[in-house]
């Protein structure tokens, strides 16, 4: 197989010594993304504060990521994290007693089943659907549990655990087609793989920076689809989600157009520079080809721990999953510490461990780690 990220591999100075294989978690840090939050230190350190050009890197950070989505910037909102993003919407969303289903997986990540549990007390009624040996839950779940009573039907592009990718657009038509909300949980996917919010008829799509965005944590993006957004008005606001948030009008609540209104206060500008500089890189990028990597690199690892005897938690068909393969061990947390040690950083969740690369790693990385792993586990 063609390695075809060579030079951009050399961006990234712990490649040199270590395996980091561990995306779906924390990727490695680039020399432009650490030069970015240099950049931001030296400009509160030399000039005191920059708000203005701060504020103009946050708005590159909102642009690089509507990018990799096929979205405006306008229609992207930016808190912390994605579980505030998640609250915020659901907070925004009413649940009458016509109208108060919300259909989820439980592969998703525990923090989506706790803000959606969090509107029962507002009439949400939350169902829960299950998912099989290899983590994954088919269409037909959805289609039965979607109906006229669901006002949202949440998802993970790519579960956070075993790796499954599901198929957003097919459930995206099946949520439409009873006057449901499609809401994707993208956080394993974006920077990883195409995608395309307006083709695949998208309400709301979440992400945070330091997985396959190469950022840092403190930061996390939203699209919500314009005309869907003009219709919501969030309870959890602040002046940063006003029409003219310099107005400084403290009788005044009304709304910006579009995502912005989903902002709230002062944003998170030093985690947004790193952000926007992983994101420059990746969209500098041909995606085609860094998703067509990652599925080779899937198929090597799939391969190498069913060589090794390795006990597989993820789907067995590269198409089928995201970067993540997960392999079940006694101690994960232990096993993580181990793998470290032998030069392989790689990400311990629960029962599993997860191997997850992204375009700059290479074949003999991937397989090297589940060598690693078989002789540790
Ligand atoms: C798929 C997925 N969604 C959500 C989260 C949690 O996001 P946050 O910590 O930004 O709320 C994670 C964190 O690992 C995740 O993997």
């Amino acid at each position: 197989m063609t390695f075809s990220f060579a030079a951009e591999r050399a961006l990234f100075p712990i490649l040199t010594h270590k395996a980091q294989l561990s995306s779906c978690s924390q990727s490695a840090m680039s020399v432009p993304v650490s030069e970015a939050i240099q950049h931001y230190m030296a400009s509160w350190r030399n000039s005191g504060m920059d708000w203005v050009g701060w504020g103009v890197v946050l708005d590159q950070a909102k642009a690089e990521f509507a990018r990799l989505i096929g979205a405006a910037s306008a229609d992207i909102a930016v808190m912390s994290c994605v579980s505030d993003l998640a609250s915020s919407l659901g907070h925004a969303l009413e649940f009458g007693p016509e109208r108060n289903g919300i259909v989820m997986g439980e592969i998703d990540f525990p923090s989506l089943g706790h803000v959606w549990l969090a509107q029962q007390g507002r009439g949400a009624v939350v169902e829960f659907l299950s998912s099989d040996a290899q983590g994954a839950i088919d269409l037909e779940a959805y289609e039965r549990a979607i109906s006229d009573r669901t006002r949202l039907v949440s998802v993970s592009h790519v579960a956070y655990s075993s790796g499954f990718r599901q198929d957003i657009g097919a459930i995206a038509a099946l949520a439409h087609a009873q006057d449901a909300l499609i809401f994707v949980d993208a956080y394993q996917s974006v920077g990883a793989m195409r995608i395309d919010v307006v083709r695949d008829n998208i309400d709301v799509l979440v992400c945070g920076a330091q997985k396959f965005l190469l950022g840092c944590p403190g930061i996390a993006f939203m699209y919500v689809r314009r005309d869907l957004a003009q219709t919501l008005t969030p309870a959890n606001t602040g002046w940063f989600g006003r029409v003219n948030p310099f107005a400084f009008d403290v009788r005044q609540l009304d709304y910006a157009d579009g995502a912005r209104r989903f902002d709230t206060g002062t944003p998170p500008y030093i985690n947004a520079a790193a952000a926007k500089a992983g994101m420059a890189l990746l969209n500098s990028l041909d995606m085609a080809k860094v998703e067509t990597h990652i599925e080779q690199l899937s198929a090597v690892a799939l391969e190498a721990a069913r060589q090794h005897g390795l006990r597989i938690a993820s789907p067995l068909e590269p198409r089928l999953k995201g970067s993540n393969t997960a392999v079940y061990v006694e101690d994960s947390a232990k096993v993580e510490k181990q793998m470290a040690a032998a030069g392989f950083i790689v990400s311990a969740r629960g029962s599993v461990i997860r191997v997850a690369p992204h375009f700059y790693n290479t074949e003999q990385e991937v397989a090297g780690a589940m060598a690693a792993l078989a002789r540790i586990v």
